[in-house]
């Protein structure tokens, strides 16, 4: 079924601000269901978790529905479903957990593609452990991440190798199942950062042979928090620290404290939102297989609109157009330009590009970006051809600009 951007626009209130949004790989506009089903939980009668008064019953039930909603983008199990503030916090969090078995000698993996999400937490529980920390190293050219690159920092030491499924800062997607092959083998686990992967394509966790998959639902047109997916098996063999009150079970058991039913009900929303993303029949599973692909199609050929409008603009420098697999994100600079002059130049004509490193700080600094990075420009399920029209109209008048300056 073909995609209609115009009807999917209409559901996004923010649309009406009149900007050109291109920031959605820092954070989507939410539609209209979303923010209802927020405002709908804080209406209604909601107390802590339980069977016996209707507000008890209302929140136990946005929790198994939620649990229910990620579980069928995911592809995973309900019970495998942890949802934090955050999925920096819950990396934090499982890093921690996990190292507590770890100790002298024990390796971890980490990659210099990878968000510091999915980086500092394993450093640093691995330096409270005395664990050695390897890192895989991407190509600057490419922006990709060779499964052999991976595979060679693996032994019989290994405890976990922490990847990214797609960067946030070059959109390159490394082969996640065949990373997985690799260090399953060696009798490692495998935690995939799926944040930016998330909002573009359908996952299947058990596909991508991800041990843990963390993902973020303020990414695909949700609300602010984070979700962590893994097999309730793993998880019961996980012991974080809990206070003493508080239920041993999966997965409660990394829900620290009380959990935000108004945006577990928005990411459910969310979720179907974007079952809804074209018309279909069918399961909730089945219906986001119909409307992801659908989505994956109106993105790819925006992102094609996009890259080919700015190869025309003399100036313009790209980073890392993987050409293995890659998500609608686009980062690049304009000649004699500070990206933080051009972030501030397109904000000024309504064209929302943030510049930056994104927190991928190692891959800024690796592509010869340093800390400032560059400009971002991501392709969200409400772009439309004007908004990346607006863009490139944008890119070229400042890279005229730039390259004749004006007399001193
Ligand atoms: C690839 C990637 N990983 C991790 C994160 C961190 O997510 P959160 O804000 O939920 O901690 C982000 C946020 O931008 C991201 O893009």
């Amino acid at each position: 079924m073909a995609y209609d951007v115009t009807a999917v626009r209409a559901h996004f209130p923010a649309l009406g601000e009149g900007a050109a949004h291109f920031d959605g790989p820092g954070g989507s506009q939410v539609p209209q269901p979303v923010a209802e089903a927020v405002a709908g939980a804080l209406r209604a009668a909601v107390s802590n978790r339980g069977a016996e008064t209707a507000a008890e019953r209302r929140a136990d039930g946005i929790v198994t529905e939620a649990r229910q909603a990620m579980a069928d983008l995911l592809g995973a199990t309900p019970g495998g479903i942890v949802f934090g503030r955050s999925m920096t916090q819950l990396t934090y969090d499982m890093a921690r957990a996990l190292a507590k078995e770890w100790g002298p000698g024990d390796e971890v993996v980490v990659t210099t593609l990878d968000h510091d999400a999915n980086i500092r937490p394993w450093v640093h529980a691995a330096e409270a452990r005395g664990v050695t920390v390897r890192r895989a190293d991407f190509d600057p050219e490419s922006g990709e991440l060779d499964v052999d690159t991976i595979a060679h920092l693996l032994g019989g030491r290994t405890r976990l190798v922490a990847v990214t499924a797609a960067s946030n800062l070059l959109g390159s997607r490394p082969d996640i199942p065949a990373i997985a092959e690799r260090v399953h083998a060696a009798g490692a686990l495998l935690y995939v950062d799926g944040v930016h992967l998330t909002p573009h394509s359908l996952i299947d966790v058990g596909r991508l042979g991800a041990d843990f998959y963390a993902c973020s639902p303020y990414k695909f047109l949700g609300p602010h928090l984070g979700v962590l997916a893994a097999d309730p098996g793993l998880l019961e063999s996980v012991h974080p620290d809990k206070l003493l009150p508080a239920t041993d079970a999966v997965p409660e058991r990394f829900e620290l404290g009380t959990l935000p039913y108004e945006l577990l009900a928005g990411t459910t929303a969310a979720v179907d939102f974007l079952a809804g993303l074209v018309p279909g029949e069918g399961t909730r599973r089945e219906r986001l297989e119909g409307s992801m692909a659908a989505l994956e199609e109106h993105e790819r050929v925006l992102l094609g609109r996009l890259d080919a409008g700015l190869a025309e603009i003399a100036g313009v420098t790209f980073y890392g157009a993987a050409s293995r697999a890659r998500t609608p994100t686009t980062l690049f600079s304009v000649d004699h330009v500070r990206s933080a002059d051009a972030y501030r130049f397109l904000a000024e004509r309504g064209v929302n590009a943030p510049a930056g490193s994104f927190y991928a700080l190692e891959c800024s600094r690796r592509l010869g970006l340093g800390d400032t990075g560059a400009v971002r420009a991501g392709i969200a399920p409400y772009t439309d051809e004007s908004d990346v029209d607006r863009l490139l109209k944008g890119v070229q008048e400042l890279a005229g600009k730039a390259a004749r300056p004006e007399p001193a």
